[in-house]
């Protein structure tokens, strides 16, 4: 049962307690409301889908209202499911991954601003993105002193507290009170030309507080909950994925034996999804000791990396587990906190933090093209996938980045080599080595036509590489030379999909 005297020490904050309809009410129709919530974790369980109700009763009688959303990165069914079905968001920012949410975003019912994660807390500041009205944050308790420990995820909180007008807390109830100590809250940003340097030099250092905070007259209501996270379970390892993993672990490997990286390598950065995690769990069996992470997500292949002292130390903005390991990681969070760091978004994925650290990316995608260019958001050139994400963080600013995926998708239908991407996230100039099941495309140092016949050769799947080799004998009759395109047939093969529901000619 709920007690609000055990996680609220604030005698002052505990008089707002209320319920979730209660605060929803507070929230006024058209208003940007910054909630926490990054990769499925931390985000307010409660207050959205209170909120959905009443966006969907106030619709029926003829008082249509819709409010605009930020948060860390993307949430769960309760928060982008539950409005979406309604249709009661305007606006989302700066990721999200849930199925109704995307629909409604692909059949042009919301816009989506898709942003670099590490952009999101300094456009907020600079006015780019409005005024924030009410901040909904997730926290685990609230101190006698009126401070909060923060969750299983930081995300943009920091932020969204000091700049929303209006504060509404959800005290959840579910989630350890030994998380206290996990975080590392950072209050030296400031904006231009005010900035100095941030003094993070090892991926575990402390450079800030463990406890969030906020002017407490700001805060107009508490809710309390008992909910967990979502909890995603992760795919055992394909073949495939066992593959790609086996081809960047080799390729490390290499690097340490021409001495171009520590035999402990550097932070290690991975992105979402399951060929991510079958990347760390090929790292588990591998060579390599006294690893260290420098991540915006921690899932279940990085934690089983610290659990079994392969990674010393992880530092990350939240921590997205399935049910399984976040039971584990319960039993064993005095072992974690020693070891485990979370931090703001802004920090985990800054720019200056990760070059300075030397951070090695790896990121999935869903296509990319023989010169390099990645596509790690749009299918077909046009319909959101999930968003950037922190992607582009880490691989323009790392020591050393990887774009992962199988070499076809759909059944085959579709090539994830394509001859131009149908959209461009990351492109040439970022792109250092690109890896499919069939092998690795080294691209450091080469020029885009060099790149081309060594992505053609190593990444291409054997039933799209002579038609890839045919653009570009082709193409390099034709035209510019310095990235030889048949502009008429570039994006032929995305324009045949969508036709007859094949890449094949
Ligand atoms: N064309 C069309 N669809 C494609 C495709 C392509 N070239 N490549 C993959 N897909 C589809 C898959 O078929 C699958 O569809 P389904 O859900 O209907 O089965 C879906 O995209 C996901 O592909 P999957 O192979 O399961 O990959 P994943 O779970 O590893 O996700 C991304 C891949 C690119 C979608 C995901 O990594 C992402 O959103 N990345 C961007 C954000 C990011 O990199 N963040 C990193 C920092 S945390």
């Amino acid at each position: 049962m709920l007690c609000s005297t055990s996680r609220i020490q604030h005698p002052g904050l505990r008089e707002k307690v209320m319920t979730a309809e209660q605060a929803a009410a507070l929230i006024e129709p058209g208003s940007i409301v910054g909630m926490s919530g990054f990769t499925g974790a931390g985000y307010p369980k409660s207050i959205p889908q209170a909120l959905a109700k009443r966006i969907e009763a106030e619709h029926a009688a003829g008082h249509p209202f819709r409010v605009s959303i930020w948060t860390g990165a993307s949430t769960a069914a309760e928060l982008d499911g539950a409005l979406a079905k309604v249709d009661g968001m305007e606006m989302r920012l700066p990721f999200q991954s849930d199925p109704i949410c995307r629909e409604k975003i692909n059949t042009g019912k919301m816009h989506f601003v898709d942003m670099h994660l590490s952009h999101v807390a300094q456009h907020a500041w600079f006015g780019f993105l409005g005024h924030l009205n009410v901040a909904v944050i997730e926290v685990t308790a609230i101190n006698s002193d009126g401070s909060f420990v923060p969750t299983m995820a930081v995300g943009n909180n920091k932020t969204w507290l000091d700049l929303a007008d209006k504060v509404i807390l959800e005290v959840n109830h579910r989630l350890p009170l030994e998380l206290d100590g996990m975080h590392d809250i950072y209050y030296g940003t400031a904006i231009p030309p005010q900035r100095k340097p941030i003094a993070l030099y090892g991926p575990n250092d402390r450079i800030g507080v463990p406890h969030l905070s906020c002017d407490p007259s700001k805060i107009i209501a508490i809710v309390e909950t008992d909910s967990p996270d979502r909890n995603s379970a992760f795919a055992a390892p394909d073949a495939n994925s066992e593959r790609i993993a086996a081809h960047v672990i080799d390729f490390l490997a290499h690097e340490v034996k021409v001495g171009r990286l520590p035999k402990e390598l550097l932070p290690l950065q991975s992105g979402v999804g399951n060929v991510a995690n079958a990347v760390l769990a090929g790292l588990l069996k591998s060579p390599f000791e006294n690893l260290t992470g420098y991540t915006e997500v921690l899932q279940d292949g990085m934690l089983e990396l610290v659990r079994e002292g392969k990674m010393k130390s992880a530092s990350a903005s939240a921590i997205s587990l399935s049910h399984e390991a976040l039971e584990e990681f319960v039993q064993n969070i005095d072992f974690y906190r020693e070891r485990i760091l979370l931090r703001p978004q802004e920090i985990s994925n800054h720019p200056e933090v990760v070059r300075r650290l030397g951070v090695i990316g790896m990121n999935s995608m869903i296509e990319a093209d023989i010169y390099g260019n990645i596509n790690s958001t749009h299918v077909m050139g046009t319909s959101m996938m999930n968003g950037i994400g922190g992607s582009g963080d880490f691989a323009r600013n790392s020591y050393l980045n990887f774009f992962v995926t199988p070499s076809v998708a759909k059944g085959g239908n579709v090539s994830c080599i394509v001859p131009m991407c149908a959209h461009v996230d990351h492109t040439e100039h970022d792109t250092q080595v690109v890896v499919t099941e069939q092998g690795l495309a080294d691209l450091r140092g080469l020029s885009p036509r060099q790149r081309a016949q060594v992505i053609i050769d190593n990444c291409a799947h054997p039933d799209y590489r002579p038609m890839l080799q045919d653009y570009f004998d082709r193409a390099q009759k034709s035209g510019g030379q310095q990235t030889p395109h048949i502009l008429s047939e570039a994006l032929s093969w995305h324009d045949r999909c969508q036709k007859t529901g094949s890449m094949h000619a």
